[in-house]
């Protein structure tokens, strides 16, 4: 276990100090998964207002997929990891499953994950909406400190439940998927969590919601203007931890929720396109999944490399918002 720099990092009036360990924060392995069928923006022009041209031109999405139930989506996209790491369920420690539309309101979804996985650990859902499973990065990264060896981190969402596809302004937006990693120690000093962000905001909670048993409802302008916000703080705040700056990052992974959104965000950030994941036409947003669904898309086309300074950044309904900075190491880097 490697020793580093204590680290101070100065928010407003709020300051942390940070007396760091790491040992290490390997992806051993990465699969995410998306249901077979697909809602076009044509589909849905048969049930509301709007238009192709419409929906990729404002939000950057050309279509969602749709189907299956969270705790399914989320066993097809860790068995693909853990094939990946090439482990067994014995070898992992625990699940922790990012999600917003669970399969049941009590109990958590992450029980029924690990049993369809044969998992024999801990499992418990974590709910921050899209930031979800950056939060589960960096609890897992706190975990391997306690001791932990392996940790299976899944994003899964089945939010065609929740979403009205007949409303325009929610419809257009929402589909289904999931993305998992294995992360694990890493005594070869390689890899690293660099730095991290979360924070949440309550006094957003109308922005975005869904009450039991109703769909999800959103005033999508203030959504848009504080998630800009939320990016840009939380990215900054992480990486004033890691003591780097934008230029020293190879390649971004956002929350896909509109292209507008990382658009704005990146324009006052200083981050290029270039050097940014998506997967937002092919997927829709789906939320707490959608950035390990671009990290299994972003390793298959050899865009990260070992060694690697890769962020993560997500933002969701509460307003939640987290960010992890990794230098990089695993299956297919
Ligand atoms: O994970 C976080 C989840 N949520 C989000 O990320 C949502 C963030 N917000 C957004 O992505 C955008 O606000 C939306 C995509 C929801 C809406 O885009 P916008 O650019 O903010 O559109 P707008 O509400 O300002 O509407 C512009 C125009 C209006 O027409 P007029 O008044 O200019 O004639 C709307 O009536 O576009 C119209 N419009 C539509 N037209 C076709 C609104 N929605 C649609 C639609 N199709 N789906």
């Amino acid at each position: 276990m490697v020793t580093i720099a204590k680290t101070s990092i100065a928010e407003g009036t709020r300051t942390r100090e940070l007396l760091m360990q790491h040992p290490g924060f390997r992806f051993a392995g990465v699969g995410s998964y998306l249901p077979d069928e697909i809602v076009t923006n044509d589909d849905l022009t048969k049930n509301m207002d709007t238009s192709d041209e419409w929906i990729r031109e404002r939000t950057g999405i050309g279509q969602r997929h749709v189907g299956g139930t969270t705790s399914s989506l989320a066993a097809e996209a860790a068995k693909r990891a853990m094939d990946r790491a090439n482990v067994e369920p014995a070898d992992i420690d625990l699940l922790l499953l990012a999600t917003t539309s669970p399969d049941f309101i009590c109990p958590g979804t992450a029980p029924a994950v690990a049993q369809l996985l044969e998992l024999d650990c801990g499992a418990l859902d974590i709910q921050a909406a899209c930031s979800g499973w950056v939060y589960g990065l960096v609890m897992a990264n706190g975990l391997l400190l306690q001791g932990m060896k392996r940790i299976l981190v899944v994003g899964s969402e089945a939010l065609d439940q929740i979403t009205d596809y007949t409303d325009r302004n929610t419809g257009i937006l929402f589909g289904n998927g999931a993305g998992a990693a294995v992360v694990e120690v890493d005594p070869s000093g390689a890899s690293e969590l660099l730095g991290w962000d979360m924070g949440a905001d309550g006094n957003y909670v109308s922005i975005l919601y869904a009450e039991h048993g109703d769909v999800l409802k959103m005033d999508g302008k203030e959504v848009f203007r504080q998630a800009v916000t939320a990016m840009q703080r939380s990215a900054r705040n992480a990486l004033k931890m890691a003591n780097l700056t934008v230029e020293d990052i190879d390649l971004v992974i956002p929350h896909q929720a509109n292209i507008r959104i990382v658009e704005a965000a990146w324009k006052r950030l200083g981050f290029s396109m270039e050097k940014t994941g998506m997967r937002l036409e092919e997927t829709g947003n789906t939320s707490a999944a959608s950035i390990p669904l671009v990290l299994d898309k972003v390793l298959d086309e050899g865009r990260i490399s070992e060694g690697d300074t890769v962020m993560f950044l997500g933002f969701g309904g509460g307003m939640t918002w987290a960010t992890t900075i990794v230098r990089y190491a695993g299956e297919r880097a």
